[in-house]
């Protein structure tokens, strides 16, 4: 049964079943409570919630003091994309007539489109009934297609991205991370669609990075860091080589694209936080080849290949897909989320499918860095659960680890009632434990409402809340009487979570 209903359980919960019902769905002693919606103000300046909510990364309100606070603290979230269609039926603006081309003609569409899309920090305390957004000026502050970002790295300041040092909003946020400091890393992924919906003077170069936020000080510029390469990053998982240095593991979300890793130059602090705010500047960007087990090095002093294609290390970082595959990297099926295991460090990726060759349900494959260091160039991997009728599970997006070392898991497909996706209803999240003697079985946890992903499952450090995202749901949203779904930011509780 594709739900893991009825298996030998060893879930803290009775596990859903496969459905259509347009709902969030959970298991038995489990609610949710929703935090903020598309559009919901989030400070006086009037800034709102932005939509197509994805990643949360939650931020224990004493994290700077090393504490963890599981009742109170900051989230930050990524605002995917926009949905111009439902900004037309608000503006009353016609749909069927509208052209790309007079975007400049409806000044109202363009400012929800690039307000819509970046990411929110938000102030969020649990409350006896739920998890609330506390209205706060301090910290609620909003990243958009407007806000001015710095580049830093190789790539700032070269022909590579037209001589840019700083460009002009992040877009395509997917998702993301935190990294060992307490900033937010967030991944612009499908960054295309400023060019499709027709915003004026759209650079692509200045599009396709990992972006660094410090939820804590919104004075601390935000910053986009070429060193990690530009592609359609999906996500980054940090850890420390064992000399200390740090790993962040990126898949470019895309069929046929690769699974990259950046090492740092400098020694990450723990007893500095400042310290570590310059450490994703400068380092070296690898390409995996799953055929020699091996990282290759994205680099133009020492790489031929390289040296002949491109003008300099710039033109490397900003066409990191295109060189990644020049150099060996191998070409995957939609390599989307990353995590590392948290008691042996092997490295979990989730390809989610890739149509043009028949796969349909992806799998997630456990990745061993040789030594168990990090910082090895070889590595061995094997496939931990593969997609379709035998797990249950299909399409693997976002990755969560809990302490247990049990791996959650979301989906993304679209499921009607007659095409390969009928059999598994309406996408879910999944429990798969990573040893004992349910390796590899999934148990569901939730079904989500009709339409939507359901995406960023991030764990508060007691365990007992997980944030999820309802991502574009067809019809279901929390305000009655509004005629197409909304994105939302939900915390369930009720229950243990491992
Ligand atoms: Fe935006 Fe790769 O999912
Ligand atoms: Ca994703
Ligand atoms: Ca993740
Ligand atoms: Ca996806």
């Amino acid at each position: 049964q594709p739900s893991g209903k009825g298996k030998s359980l060893t879930a803290p919960f009775q596990p859903v079943s496969r459905t259509w019902e347009n709902d969030m769905v959970l298991p038995n002693g489990y609610n949710y409570s929703i935090i903020a919606s598309y559009g919901d103000k989030i400070n006086s300046k009037g800034e709102i919630f932005g939509d197509a909510a994805d990643l949360t990364v939650y931020f224990p309100i004493d994290s700077l003091q090393g504490g963890n606070n599981s009742e109170e603290g900051l989230i930050w979230v990524n605002h995917e994309f926009p949905e111009p269609g439902n900004y037309m039926k608000m503006l009353g603006i016609n749909e069927a007539t509208f052209k790309k081309e007079n975007l400049a003609n409806y000044p109202e569409l363009l400012k929800m489109e690039k307000e819509a899309v970046g990411g929110s920090v938000i102030h969020v305390k649990k409350e006896k009934d739920g998890w609330k957004l506390v209205l706060d000026d301090v910290y609620n502050r909003r990243v958009d297609g407007t806000t001015q970002i710095e580049l830093t790295g190789p790539a700032r300041g070269s022909k590579a991205v037209n001589g840019a040092t700083s460009v002009v909003g992040s877009l395509g946020n997917c998702s993301g991370g935190r990294t060992l400091w307490n900033t937010a890393l967030s991944c612009e992924e499908n960054t295309e669609y400023g060019d499709d919906y027709g915003w004026p003077n759209f650079d692509d170069s200045h599009y396709g990075w990992v972006v660094e936020v410090d939820p804590f000080d919104p004075k601390k510029p935000v910053r986009k860091h070429t060193a990690l390469g530009r592609f359609a990053h999906e996500n980054t998982a940090m850890g420390l080589t064992n000399d200390g240095r740090v790993v962040v593991y990126m898949g470019d979300d895309k069929s046929d694209a690769c699974f990259y890793k950046f090492i740092s130059s400098k020694k990450f602090n723990p007893a500095n936080r400042e310290a570590n705010f310059d450490i994703l500047e400068s380092g070296t960007l690898y390409v995996a080849s799953m055929s020699q087990q091996k990282w290759i090095a994205l680099d133009y002093a020492t790489n031929s290949k390289l040296q002949e294609k491109y003008t300099d290390q710039a033109a490397v970082l900003t066409n990191a897909r295109e060189a990644g595959i020049l150099v060996g990297g191998t070409k995957l099926d939609r390599p989307e989320d990353v995590e590392i295991h948290p008691h042996d460090g092997t490295v979990f990726l989730a390809l989610t499918n890739n149509t043009g060759h028949g796969n349909f349900h992806g799998q997630i494959v456990r990745f061993a860095p040789a030594n168990g260091d990090h910082a090895s160039e070889s590595f061995t991997f094997e496939v931990f659960v593969a997609g379709g009728q035998q797990s249950g599970i299909t399409c693997p997006d976002n990755l969560h680890f809990d302490s247990k070392g049990n791996l959650w898991v979301v989906e993304d497909y679209f499921a009607t009632e007659t095409n390969q996706y009928a059999a598994y209803k309406n996408c879910g999240v999944f429990m798969i434990p990573t040893d004992g003697k349910n390796y590899g079985e999934p148990f569901q946890f939730a079904s989500g409402p009709k339409g939507c992903e359901v995406t960023g499952p991030w764990l508060t450090p007691d365990e007992k809340t997980l944030f999820l995202d309802v991502q574009h749901p067809e019809t279901w949203n929390p305000y009655p009487g509004q005629t197409f779904g909304r994105s939302c930011l939900i915390a369930v509780q009720g229950g243990s979570f491992k």
